[in-house]
């Protein structure tokens, strides 16, 4: 894992956004997972403001969600659908037809469907660069503690701290989903590339976990230490529970001189 230490999530953003960047433009078609979450708005902002300014192409991209709530309607303010449409989908040129988000509704099965779901993956050619948040508890998608260090897409029950964070999000009256379909560790594990930004207090716990614990099915993002391309990108208040900051920061400084390209 190469961790980067960044001083600001707006540092964060522009560097997860060159790095999403630089891939749009150097492949002829190119495949991408994307996240939502508080986190990664500031990348989906700098990466419409590359496609506004400085014509950044995404004519040729293909792009597929982690996840979605189960039960709510598309058009919810809170769904992903409406996020993905709200920070980026509206303002870049990603065809409708190359645009995949899990459908969230309510079905009597979920087995053909998650299927399809990981089938569209592997048609497109497979994930070139999978963008992640972490949950507080260490989750990545809706992968919550205890999920199958292999498992595919699938419905899953939401944990109880998972409800509690996204029910600021919803209106006093509304009830939070309980449910999401979400991409299994499995399937993030099969991206060429990982990126997983993190950014805040209270992420602190979860990212030195993920990072220098234990592989453990109670902090999902600790599975990412199998992967062989992962870049972590942490503001310096998610980075403050690491044990090895002066290694990164070493590791980064003579990488940045001697292999550039592992950095973007
Ligand atoms: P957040 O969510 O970016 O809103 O903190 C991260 C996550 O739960 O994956």
């Amino acid at each position: 894992m190469l961790v980067i230490l960044e001083d600001d999530d707006r540092s964060l953003s522009r560097d997860a956004a060159r790095i999403v960047a630089k891939t749009v433009r150097s492949q002829s078609h190119v495949i991408l997972g994307l996240a939502t979450g508080s986190t990664p708005i500031g990348m989906y902002r700098e990466l419409v403001r590359l496609h506004q300014e400085e014509k950044l192409d995404f004519s040729h991209v293909v792009t597929f969600n982690l996840d979605e709530y189960i039960g709510l309607r598309p058009n919810h303010p809170q769904s992903y659908h409406a996020y993905m449409a709200r920070h980026f989908f509206d303002h870049v040129n990603v065809s409708r037809e190359n645009i995949h988000i899990p459908d969230g509704s309510i079905r009597t099965s979920y087995t053909d469907y998650c299927a399809w779901y990981e089938a569209c993956i592997r048609q497109a050619g497979g994930i070139d660069i999978q963008v992640l948040g972490i949950g507080k508890e260490g989750h990545i998608g809706f992968n919550e503690s205890s999920s199958s260090l292999s498992s595919r897409t699938r419905p899953k029950v939401l944990a109880i701290q998972t409800v509690k964070d996204n029910r600021r999000f919803f209106e006093p009256h509304e009830d939070v989903p309980d449910c999401a379909i979400t991409m299994g560790l499995g399937t993030i594990l099969d991206a060429r590339r990982i990126l997983l930004l993190a950014s805040g207090a209270h992420k602190a716990k979860a990212v030195a976990a993920a990072v220098e614990g234990p592989v453990a099915a109670s902090v999902t993002a600790s599975v990412l230490q199998f992967h062989s391309h992962v870049t972590v990108l942490v503001d310096q208040d998610a980075a403050a529970e690491l044990r090895r900051i002066s290694d990164y920061r070493r590791v980064m400084e003579i990488t940045r001189k001697t292999n550039p390209d592992r950095l973007w």
